[in-house]
């Protein structure tokens, strides 16, 4: 069991939150989903799954729907969908976003699926893992829910290789040290170990793209970036005094000057489930 998850950021129990708290947390899943960086990020993912017309797939930790519902245009009219998100706030959201397609909404666990094996073509798996307890387990889950020669598609962020420039040098490391385990899980690296850990679960044809993701402005960044986002609330802000001040002083400027840049790397990593013995 790897260093647990829960409570450590927003995502990892929306059902917890204040009713402010989760109100904000889906509508930046709305906005992230809007994103040019992010939508960059999807159509590599699009390229690795490969969905096409008639295939069940399921979309694990599927937020507000937005890519079941995209999904579900592409498996068409004798395909299905199937969207599993933890909390139940979050499943009702979707639901209120509905658009008739082909999708089916259900408030459940990734790493303890209520679905048959082996019943699905594909898998998508959007940066999820990242608040999940145990990633093995969750992948396994997915690996079991999947028919042989179906493809699950794994994206996650590499909160290690965020970087910053046109800010002091040293701020932007104490913002960064005491973001982590709350903005940011612990589990700092999970998109660099997905390869790994899928190589490790038995799939094959592997594919692993890092997309690294520029925001040249604070406001572009801030969509995705919590910690340079002015509108996160103070008291979720775990800095020393005066930092998330300074910090966020320092971001205007740069933004106002033209220098602000933020860099994320965000990994899409694909594989095929083989026969099973
Ligand atoms: C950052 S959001 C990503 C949502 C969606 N995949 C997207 O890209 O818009 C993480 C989502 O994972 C869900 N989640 C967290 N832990 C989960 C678990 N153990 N099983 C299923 N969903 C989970 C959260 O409720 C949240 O909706």
């Amino acid at each position: 069991m790897e260093p647990a998850q829960k409570d450590r950021t927003p995502f990892a129990d929306i059902d917890g939150l204040s009713a402010q708290m989760s109100a904000m947390v889906l509508a930046a899943l709305t906005e992230m989903g809007q994103h040019p960086e992010i939508r960059r990020v999807r159509r590599t993912a699009y390229e690795q799954l490969r969905p096409a017309p008639g295939q069940r797939l399921l979309d694990a930790g599927s937020g507000s729907g937005e890519v079941a519902r995209l999904l579900a245009a592409e498996v068409g009219t004798f395909g299905e969908v199937v969207a599993v998100d933890h909390a139940a706030s979050v499943t009702a959201a979707a639901v209120g976003l509905h658009d008739g397609s082909n999708v089916r909404y259900l408030t459940g666990d990734v790493c303890a699926l209520d679905l048959p094996g082996g019943g699905f073509d594909g898998v998508w798996c959007e940066r999820v893992l990242q608040h999940v307890d145990d990633p093995d387990v969750a992948i396994a889950e997915m690996i079991r829910v999947t028919r042989p020669g179906g493809r699950i598609c794994l994206i996650d962020t590499d909160w290690s290789s965020l970087a910053f420039d046109g800010m002091p040098s040293g701020l932007g490391e104490v913002v960064l040290d005491h973001a982590c385990g709350h903005f940011t899980p612990r589990r700092l690296d999970m998109g660099r170990t997905l390869r790994r850990r899928m190589v490790a679960a038995g799939l094959r044809d592997l594919s692993a793209t890092p997309v690294t993701c520029l925001f040249g402005t604070p406001e572009s960044a801030a969509v995705v970036l919590p910690m340079v986002n002015p509108r996160v609330p103070e008291d979720k802000w775990p800095t020393p005094p005066g930092v998330r001040d300074e910090w966020l002083e320092c971001v205007a400027a740069a933004g106002a000057s033209g220098t602000f840049l933020a860099v994320l790397t965000i990994w899409v990593v694909a594989g095929t489930v083989g026969v099973r013995t």
